[in-house]
């Protein structure tokens, strides 16, 4: 086993970056929505996966707030906050920022707020471990 201590559950660094591809754009020339949320589960699922310490399941999106649009050649960052724990369940913050003009300018464009689940091994709600 390593010595390494394990990586935050929440770190100030993004913990997702990417860039999305010619096929995420829709007809305006915007990047789809639905690919933004798919980033954001699975940036939130990282988060969540280590706070539950195993596995998890997205049960809930509480807010989902489309702020301005993301274009080809933005580079994505999600940032995550751990907002809420429950007794199984956690709510993790998502806040989408887009880096463009070669890096000259940033914009926050997508906020959500997602619900998790920890699950046992039969997919069932699993208390979290204590902090
Ligand atoms: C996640 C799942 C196991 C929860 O089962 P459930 O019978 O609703 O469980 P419970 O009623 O005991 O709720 C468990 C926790 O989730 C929370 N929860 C359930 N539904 C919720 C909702 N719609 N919004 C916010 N929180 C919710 C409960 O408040 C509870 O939190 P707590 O323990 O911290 O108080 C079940 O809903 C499920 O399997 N959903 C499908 C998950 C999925 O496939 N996701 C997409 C792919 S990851």
């Amino acid at each position: 086993m390593s010595d390494r201590p394990a990586a935050p559950a929440c770190p100030r660094d993004p913990i997702l970056r990417v860039v999305p591809r010619p096929a995420d754009i829709n007809a305006n020339g915007h990047i789809f929505g639905g690919w933004v949320l798919s980033q954001m589960d699975i940036a939130g699922g990282i988060v969540a996966g280590r706070v539950a310490q195993g596995p998890v399941a997205t049960v809930a999106i509480e807010t989902m707030e489309f702020i301005a649009p993301i274009l080809l050649r933005d580079i994505i960052s999600i940032y995550a906050h751990l907002e809420r724990r429950g007794r199984t369940s956690m709510a993790i913050r998502l806040e989408v920022v887009a880096t463009r003009d070669g890096g000259r300018t940033e914009e926050r464009v997508t906020e959500g707020v997602f619900t998790f689940v920890a699950l046992d091994e039969n997919h069932r709600p699993r208390p979290l471990p204590p902090i």
